[in-house]
């Protein structure tokens, strides 16, 4: 699936808020500066239609943009940024968890990991939540430039390895990278696959 045309269409804090539609919407999520809103602009091919920064925490509303007036795309702010008071970090998992509960046209949450680091507690939690709630999602490891093949391919068999401990079954597997490109095709087609069998 190629992407002609992304454009902005509104933020929120509250998940009653969001747009009243019968499209297809897809959710990244993951820690803070994982890259979610990089994977967004890439998919897109539009250099700056999420906001990206070094400094971990840029994202903290639900942010639509829709997609050849077709799918949405929703980047959501990172979860497990330390350097936030109790109440804000508070007031974003209240965001994830109503947004993540109660989104009935979220198709798919792709969570996103940083594929330089071993299992983190946080997010095996939330993957354990998501399977819990029987919340369909994929992974997508980021940032695949910043090692070798091999460290990458170690440390993805290490991931599976460990969820494979909770989990039977497995989630669909990404490997992305937002500076080179990788993984693009993979999840366009991912996506183009889910949005030809929606139906609402
Ligand atoms: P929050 O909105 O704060 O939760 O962060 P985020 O997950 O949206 O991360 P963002 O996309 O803003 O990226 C964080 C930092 O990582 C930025 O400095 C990006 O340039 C960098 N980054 C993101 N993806 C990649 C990647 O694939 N490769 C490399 N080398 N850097 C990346
Ligand atoms: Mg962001």
């Amino acid at each position: 699936m190629e992407v002609i045309n992304a454009r902005f269409v509104i933020s929120n804090v509250d998940v009653e808020k969001c747009p009243n539609t019968n499209l297809p919407e897809y959710a990244f999520i993951g820690r803070s500066n994982v890259g979610k809103s990089s994977l967004i602009n890439m998919l897109t091919g539009k250099k700056s239609l999420a906001m990206t920064s070094a400094m971990p925490g840029k994202t903290t509303l639900i942010n639509h943009f829709i997609v050849d007036d077709s799918w949405y795309i929703v980047d959501l702010p990172g979860y497990g940024y330390a350097r936030r008071s109790r109440e804000a970090r508070e007031s974003i998992e209240r965001i994830i968890k109503n947004y993540v509960l109660k989104r009935d046209a979220m198709t798919c949450l792709f969570l996103l990991l940083d594929c330089r680091h071993a299992p983190q507690k946080i997010d095996l939690e939330f993957i354990d939540f998501l399977g819990e709630h029987g919340v369909p999602f994929a992974l997508v490891f980021t940032k695949a430039d910043k090692i070798t093949k091999m460290e990458l391919t170690r440390h993805i068999e290490a991931y599976k390895a460990k969820l494979h401990e909770t989990w039977e079954e497995l989630p669909p597997v990404f490997v992305t990278s937002s500076e080179k490109k990788m993984g693009r095709e993979d999840l366009l087609d991912y996506i183009d696959g889910i949005n030809s069998s929606y139906t609402r």
